[in-house]
C-alpha cells in the first residue's frame, strides 16, 4: 500500500489526475472503475482540462461505476448516472456506449447486479478502480458488516450515509435508502486501486484502514489485502494516522 500525502484537496485532485491520466495514456484499452461524491469532483475537473489541452483522450476507455441509488432514473439530477455525465462524460470524448453505471430502476435489480459483474468480466476486468471512503469506512456503498466475498448487490444504506448524502437532496426524506453497489470482492478483483481521501471527517476511518485490523466492520480495511493500492490523502485526512 503506497500512501502519498499531499497538502489539501486541490493537491490531492492534481496528483490523482496525473496518476489516472498516466494509466489512460499507457494502457491500450483502459478499463476504469469510477466513483461519485465530493471526493473525485476536483479530479474530474482536472481530467476535463487535460482532455481540452489534448493531453489525454478517453476514446479507448471503458468505465464501470461503483454504485447507483435504487429508484432514481438516469435523468434524475441526484442519480449517479446524471452526476457522471455532468461532471465528466459530457465533457470528454468517451463513448456513452462504453460506460456502465448500474441501473437503479431495472425491473429485476438482482439481474442488473449480475449483469454489472458480467460486463466487468467481459471487458477483461478493471485496470484501475477509483475509490472514496465513507466516514464509517464504507467503500462503494458497502456498509460495515458487508461480507468481503460480496459481489455487486442491492444494499441498504446506513443512517449515517443517508445523513451524509442528504446534502445533495432537498430533504433527507428524498434520499433513497437502498443502492446497487459493486461488492467488496468485485472491487478487490481490480488490478489496481486508487483511493482518494480528503478532510478531517475521514481521518478516523483512514487511520483504522492504515493501522487497524482487517475486519468487515471497516469495509475499507480489506484494501490491506490488495497487492496494488495507492492512497492519495491530504494532511487533514492523515491527521490521526500520522
Ligand atoms: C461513491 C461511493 C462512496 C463515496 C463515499 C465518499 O460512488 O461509492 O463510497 O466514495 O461515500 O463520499 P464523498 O466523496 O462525497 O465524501
Amino acid at each position: 500500500m503506497e500512501i502519498i500525502k499531499v497538502k489539501d484537496y486541490d493537491a490531492m485532485s492534481e496528483k490523482a489526475c496525473e496518476f489516472l491520466a498516466e494509466r489512460i495514456n499507457r494502457l491500450e484499452n483502459p478499463v476504469l472503475g469510477l466513483a461519485t461524491g465530493s471526493t473525485p469532483e476536483g479530479l474530474y475537473k482536472r481530467l476535463i482540462e487535460k482532455y481540452n489541452n489534448k493531453e489525454v483522450s478517453f476514446k479507448q476507455v471503458k468505465s464501470f461505476n461503483l454504485d447507483e441509488y435504487v429508484g432514481l432514473e438516469k435523468d434524475d439530477p441526484n442519480s449517479y448516472y446524471f452526476f457522471m455525465k455532468d461532471k465528466l462524460f459530457d465533457h470528454v470524448d468517451i463513448s456513452l456506449e462504453n460506460v456502465r453505471v448500474p441501473n437503479g430502476v431495472a425491473p429485476d435489480l438482482n439481474q442488473e447486479c449480475e449483469a454489472h459483474d458480467e460486463a466487468i468480466k467481459a471487458a477483461g476486468g478493471i485496470d484501475v478502480q477509483l475509490l472514496g471512503i465513507g466516514g464509517n469506512g464504507h467503500i462503494g456503498f458497502n456498509e460495515p458488516g458487508t461480507p468481503f466475498t460480496s459481489k455487486t448487490q442491492v444494499v441498504d444504506l446506513e443512517e449515517s450515509t443517508i445523513q451524509a448524502n442528504s446534502r445533495f437532496f432537498n430533504s433527507i426524506e428524498e434520499v433513497p435508502t437502498q443502492a446497487i453497489s459493486m461488492g467488496i470482492d468485485t472491487i478487490m478483483s481490480s488490478k489496481e486501486i486508487l483511493l482518494l481521501v480528503s478532510g478531517e471527517n475521514k481521518a478516523d476511518a483512514l487511520n483504522k484502514l492504515i493501522n487497524g485490523e482487517v475486519t468487515e466492520e471497516l469495509p475499507a480495511s480489506v484494501l490491506q489485502n490488495h497487492p496494488n493500492v495507492t492512497i492519495i490523502a491530504d494532511e487533514a485526512a492523515l491527521s490521526v494516522a500520522s
